[in-house]
């Protein structure tokens, strides 16, 4: 089917000839076809309008009164005003410092589990280990929970994220599961490092006057908390890492200059401490860099909760809103050259030439990703795993990404 014959509206259609689960290239070819001023399409029988002009992303993004300001993520303004306030304090620096132990607790366990592996099987599918490993990380930094999912991948609250998506049996799952930490830490007192003791501290749970004005979240709310983190940190950082592995084992001259950093910031050290990490100015223009070329999270969604008009268009209550990002990364007036992976764009005497809200895979503005820079640090240990050297070894029909001990050549 060419592209002019694409009928919007048929989006089934057109996702079976591109494939499963393949919304990104359905989003930028709507982006190509229907030109990039903000446009309206129909997503089977749902109008939508794709906003992609950064002025209007800007004022999606930034005004919370706005009646387009309903993200399809749990909670509706103003509630989640007030759960946003009281959540984020779970992610400054400082606590985030905290979680150092546990992530590099659940990175020597992925060690341990590719070591096997690889000892063990020719091919290796890393997207269930990474699956794991992520899950590992959050569920430990969220719960304490400490079952080793890499080595237990049929634990049960490990199924029920997995299938998050799909049914509310499996919220239930994990809900029934929290319930009983959250009874056990309050029968024996025990306050842990965690997200979770930071909620339950933050609620009716807690006798503790809370330090901001906003009333105390209530059980439910904690749990929905709870389950929300364990879902939305997982399969996104995750996803990452498969795309990380690829394109290096792709592209070793990408691995060098990593490899490179890493042995000049720290020369050898095995123990990587956050301000360090943190500081490595090509790692992260990296991380930048094969976020857009490649981001987890492809589009965001809206929806007007009243009618309203945005760049002279009248949308009716309920119109779907879509901020379409991975074509907002690839669009050649955003960025030189969008195809070609080129980290330096993101270097600090170049950060000035990418304009606002042309840069997305965390989303932007209050309903921005809470767990940024929680992702970004664990993605940030675990490319510091400079251990294996990754090799690609087929390009045939499915691609092989071999992994071996980086001093064995
Ligand atoms: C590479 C990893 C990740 C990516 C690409 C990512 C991306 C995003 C994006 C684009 C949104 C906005 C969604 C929307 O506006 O509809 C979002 C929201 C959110 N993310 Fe992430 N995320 C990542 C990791 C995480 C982690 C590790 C956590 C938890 C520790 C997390 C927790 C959340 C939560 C709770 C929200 C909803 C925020 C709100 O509505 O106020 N995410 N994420």
């Amino acid at each position: 089917m060419s592209i002019t014959n694409l009928r919007f509206g048929v989006v089934k259609e057109y996702l079976m000839i591109c494939g499963q689960g393949v919304d990104s290239p359905f989003i930028c070819l709507i982006y190509k076809v229907i030109g990039k001023i903000n446009k309206i399409f129909y997503e089977g029988l749902r109008p939508c309008l794709s906003i992609t002009d950064p002025q209007f992303i800007r004022s999606d993004s930034t005004t919370p009164k706005d009646p387009l300001h309903t993200s399809l993520f749990f909670s509706k303004y103003p509630e989640w005003k007030r759960i946003r306030a009281i959540l984020s304090p779970s992610f400054t620096t400082g606590k985030l410092k905290s979680f150092q132990p546990m992530f590099r607790n659940s990175l020597n366990n992925l060690i341990d589990k590719l070591k096997d592996e690889f000892k063990h099987n020719e091919i290796t599918d890393l997207r269930p280990i990474y699956d794991s490993f992520a899950f590992d990380v959050i569920s430990k930094s969220a719960f304490g929970l400490n079952t080793n999912i890499m080595d237990n991948p049929d634990n049960p609250i490990f199924m029920a994220a997995k299938s998050f998506f799909q049914t509310g049996l499996t919220q239930q799952t994990i809900a029934d599961y929290i319930k009983q930490v959250i009874k056990a830490r309050i029968d024996s007192n025990f306050e842990a490092k965690d997200l979770l003791q930071l909620s339950i501290n933050a609620s009716v749970f807690s006798p503790k006057v809370t330090s901001n004005s906003f009333e105390k979240l209530t059980e439910e709310e904690v749990l929905a908390q709870s389950i929300n983190l364990m879902a939305a940190g997982y399969d996104t950082t995750s996803t990452q890492l498969c795309f990380i592995t690829r394109f290096l084992a792709l592209n070793p001259d990408f691995q060098t200059q990593l490899v490179d950093e890493m042995n000049d910031s720290f020369g050898g050290k095995t123990d990587v401490d956050y301000e360090s990490l943190m500081k490595m100015s090509y790692l992260d223009a990296f991380l930048k860099e094969i976020m857009r070329i490649n981001c987890s999270v492809n589009r965001i969604d809206r929806i007007a909760t009243n009618d309203c008009v945005i760049d002279g268009i009248f949308l009716p209550k309920g119109t779907s809103i879509i901020i379409p990002i991975w074509a907002l990364h690839l669009d050649a007036d955003n960025y030189d050259e969008p195809d070609v992976f080129k980290p330096q764009r993101f270097l600090a005497e170049n950060s000035s030439n990418i304009k606002d809200y042309t840069y997305l895979p965390f989303a932007s503005g209050p309903r921005n990703c809470i767990g940024k820079r929680f992702a970004e640090m664990e993605i940030k240990y675990f490319l510091e795993l400079d251990f294996y050297k990754l090799i690609q070894t087929s390009t045939m029909k499915q691609l092989m990404v071999k992994v071996k001990p980086r001093n064995s050549q």
